[in-house]
Parts: structure tokens; C-alpha cells; sequence
């Protein structure tokens, strides 16, 4: 393979492990940030994201010399020969993208630029941004040096990051012009996937499809489950036979809370958006976003038409992260039925694996709330229990101990983790989504 010097613009979650991920195919990695404590963290081998098997990736590329950390722009572009933006691109109250970000860093690369150098967006951007981002290196270098943008948008889902970048199911490659489209495919050789090559607004496009078209499927599914339940049947059996259609395929069908993360409820407003602002009204995907907060709302209903009265009620509630295997809790689900309990004045006891620290930030400190250090202690003297993160760990919860522990055994399953006949035979009142009555 052909080792490619690298400078990684952002060190977030997709700009760190992109990086880590490059230098541990072969390639000479700069991680450049402009919040120098983190890049100092980053030096002393911290990690400040939580993604499985990134820690070690990380220590032993620094440790081979293929990666290093900076908080210098003009160190990244003078000694690299591509630049990857990755930093963020957050969501604006009307759903549109905030691009500043991005400018400020293309304005910063132009004004290094003396040699032709390949700048690839991998942030999500709404489609035309690589036009824009070419429009501003050329207004703002100062030498008139030539230069390509490509488009490469990042398919990576938090808590699987690493999995997904190394493995990934294929490459989007986006181009002006020919010239980028060796040093892309060398950069991406040793990754052994499909690799396509188009062009940048196509690219771009991809990801805002690519994301809508998953929210919409669990949207679907979500949907189904409240025709499931009406009519005494089993979403996870329907979603199981529906997915065996090659067509279909069982992943993102699964019913629960309805999505949330910084990723699903970002792109979709901003693909709605981008689609106005093209002269299309997205009318599919608005009722997706109904659907999802239609799940939510839905379940609380569960949980009142359960308990009754919620105040001074004691529920625990077990996960905080917005899905598994992450530690990232924006637009959780799961803070959001935290939130609507404490405003009914219930008492909470919660428990997450990795995402308790950041929860903390998020939910108002008090004493009806309080954290509690292991999944097996949340039950104790509750009213009722609520999975509301699909931890797989949750599944080992001790049944027994747990129905002896609650006040009354009650168990409102947002992510369908248990099984309600043997939820039905350790004495549980159980409910769940779209499984029967
Ligand atoms: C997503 C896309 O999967 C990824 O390709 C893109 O790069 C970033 O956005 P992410 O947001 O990290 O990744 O998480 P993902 O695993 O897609 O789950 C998103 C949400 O959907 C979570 O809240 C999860 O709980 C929910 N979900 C997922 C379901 O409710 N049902 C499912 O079947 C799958």
C-alpha cells in the first residue's frame, strides 16, 4: 500500500477515529483541534470520547509515529498532502446547518495554501457545500496555487465507529475533476471495500439519503408496533419476517423509543430543509419526525396509564445514553423520559453504563434524582422499572431479586429487551412496544 500523509481537521467522534483509523492501515496521520487542552489530553494518551477499542488504536499508532496531534492548522497543511475537514456541523433552530465551522477552517487552510493540496469534507454537509467550500480557498489563499475539493461523507455510527470505519460497507468518493481520485483510492486501498467515485453533489446527497432512509425505517417500525398492539400481535416477530426479504434486511427495523443521537433527528431536519430550500416539501420525512416523537409520547402514556400517579412515585430507569455501546447522550430518548418523570414529580434512580458523567450535565441535580452505581441496585423500593437504552448487559438482570426488591413489579420495556412470558412467570406486570395487549 501506499502510505499517504493526513492532516484530520476536528478530533471529535468521526475526525479522531477516521484519523486513528488511517494511521492504523499504514498512512502518516496529523490530528489537528483548535481546543489545545484536548489536544494536549490527546498527547497524553487521554481519549475524550468513549468508542469501544479506540484507546488502544490510538496508543499504539502515537506510539508507532504514525500519528501525532496539533492544535496548529499551518503544521497540518504544511505537512500533509490531504486534509480532511471533520468538524462539526451542528443544527440550527430551523433545522438547517450551521456551516460556520466549516468556513472558518477552509479560510484557515486557504490562507497556509502554497502547494496543491486535496481538501476532503467528510463532516455532513448539505449538498453544494463542496462548491462553496472551493468558492472560499480560492477567494481567501493568498498564493494562487491549485487545489481540488472532494467529497467523502463518513458513515459511521457512534459505538461502533471503529468497526464501522475499518469495515466499512462502502466509499463515497465525490470529485470536480479527476485529478484527486488516485491519492482517494490510495488512501482508501488497505480498507478493501467498494469504493465509487462521483460527483460531489451526489456525494453529498448520499449521506442525508443514506441517514432519512434508516430514521424512516425505524419509523416504519415504530408505526407497525402500534398497529401490533392494537391487534395482539408481535412487532419484533413482524420485523423478523418482514427482514428475511433480502430486500428488506431486520437491522434499523426494531422497534423501541424512537431514535434519537446527534446524527437521525439532525440530518432528517436538515434533509426536510435542504429539500425546501430545492423546491421539494419532504412531506415523507416530516411524518417520519412525527412518528418518532408520536413513539415518545406514546410512552410515557404507557407509563401514566400504568402507574397512575406519578408524583413522588419511585421509578428507576436503567440507560441514559441515546443507544448501546455509547456513552453520547444528545437527543436521548432516554434523558427525555428522565426529564418528563421528574416534571410529573416521580423519584428517580438511574443507571448507565458509560453515559452517567454526561447525563449529569443534561438532567437538573436534586433529590428526586439520584444516581445509582449498578444496574442490579436501580430497582430497589420501586414502583416501576423502565429500560429506556438497549444495553445488552440489562438482559442479566436478576429477575427474582429484582421483583423482590420493587415496591410493586412493574417493568415498562422502552427497548423490548425481555421477554414478556417469562416477565409474566417472575410476577411482572410488563409492558413493552407492540408486543400483544
Ligand atoms: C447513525 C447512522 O447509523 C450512521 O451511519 C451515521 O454515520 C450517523 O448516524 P448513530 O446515530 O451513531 O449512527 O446511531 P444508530 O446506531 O444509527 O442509531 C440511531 C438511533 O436509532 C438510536 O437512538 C437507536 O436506539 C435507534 N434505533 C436504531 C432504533 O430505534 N431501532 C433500530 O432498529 C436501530
Amino acid at each position: 500500500m501506499k502510505s499517504i500523509r493526513i492532516t484530520i481537521i476536528g478530533t471529535g467522534y468521526v475526525g479522531l477515529v477516521s484519523g486513528t483509523c488511517f494511521a492504523e492501515m499504514g498512512h502518516q496521520v496529523i490530528c489537528v483541534d483548535k481546543d489545545s487542552k484536548k489536544v494536549e489530553l490527546l498527547q497524553q494518551g487521554g481519549i475524550p470520547i468513549y468508542e469501544p477499542g479506540l484507546e488502544e488504536l490510538v496508543k499504539r499508532n502515537v506510539a508507532a509515529g504514525r500519528l501525532r496531534f496539533t492544535d496548529s492548522t499551518a503544521d497540518g497543511v504544511e505537512n500533509s498532502e490531504v486534509i480532511f475537514i471533520a468538524v462539526p456541523t451542528p443544527p440550527q433552530p430551523d433545522g438547517s446547518v450551521d456551516l460556520s465551522f466549516i468556513e472558518a477552517v477552509a479560510r484557515e487552510i486557504a490562507s497556509q495554501l502554497v502547494a496543491y493540496r486535496i481538501i476532503v469534507d467528510k463532516s455532513t454537509v448539505p449538498v453544494k457545500t463542496a462548491e462553496k467550500v472551493t468558492e472560499t480557498i480560492r477567494r481567501y489563499s493568498k498564493a494562487k496555487v491549485e487545489f481540488d475539493v472532494v467529497s467523502n461523507p463518513e458513515f459511521l455510527r457512534e459505538g461502533f465507529a471503529v468497526e464501522d470505519l475499518m469495515k466499512p460497507d462502502r466509499i463515497v468518493i465525490g470529485v470536480g475533476s479527476q485529478r484527486p481520485v488516485a491519492a482517494m483510492r490510495d488512501i482508501y486501498e488497505p480498507f478493501e471495500a467498494p469504493l465509487i467515485v462521483t460527483d460531489t453533489n451526489s456525494a453529498e446527497l448520499i449521506k442525508h439519503a443514506a441517514n432519512s432512509f434508516l430514521a424512516l425505517k425505524i419509523s416504519y417500525a415504530n408505526a407497525l408496533s402500534v398497529i401490533c398492539e392494537a391487534a395482539g400481535a408481535n412487532v419484533q416477530e413482524v420485523a423478523r419476517g418482514m427482514g428475511l426479504d433480502a430486500r428488506i434486511g431486520t437491522r434499523f427495523l426494531q422497534a423501541g423509543l424512537g431514535f434519537g443521537g446527534s446524527c437521525f433527528p439532525k440530518d432528517l431536519s436538515a434533509f426536510i430543509q435542504i429539500s425546501s430550500r430545492l423546491g421539494y416539501d419532504f412531506r415523507l420525512l416530516r411524518e417520519v419526525q412525527r412518528i418518532n416523537s408520536d413513539q415518545m409520547e406514546r410512552f410515557i402514556k404507557k407509563i401514566t396509564d400504568t402507574l397512575w400517579v406519578l408524583k413522588d412515585k419511585r421509578i428507576g430507569v436503567l440507560g441514559l445514553a441515546f443507544k448501546q455501546n455509547t456513552d453520547d447522550v444528545r437527543t436521548s430518548p432516554a434523558i427525555e423520559v428522565c426529564r418528563r418523570l421528574l416534571a410529573e414529580g416521580a423519584h428517580l434512580r438511574v443507571f448507565d453504563p458509560q453515559a452517567m458523567e454526561k447525563a449529569k450535565a443534561l438532567l437538573p441535580p436534586g433529590p428526586q434524582l439520584e444516581y445509582v452505581e449498578s444496574q442490579e441496585a436501580v430497582p430497589e423500593g420501586c414502583d416501576a422499572l423502565v429500560i429506556a437504552t438497549e444495553w445488552p448487559q440489562f438482559t442479566g438482570l436478576d429477575l427474582t431479586r429484582t421483583r423482590n426488591v420493587m415496591h410493586t413489579p412493574i417493568v415498562l420495556d422502552g427497548r423490548n429487551l425481555f421477554d414478556p412470558e417469562e416477565m409474566e412467570r417472575h410476577g411482572f406486570i410488563y409492558k413493552s412496544i407492540g408486543r400483544g395487549s
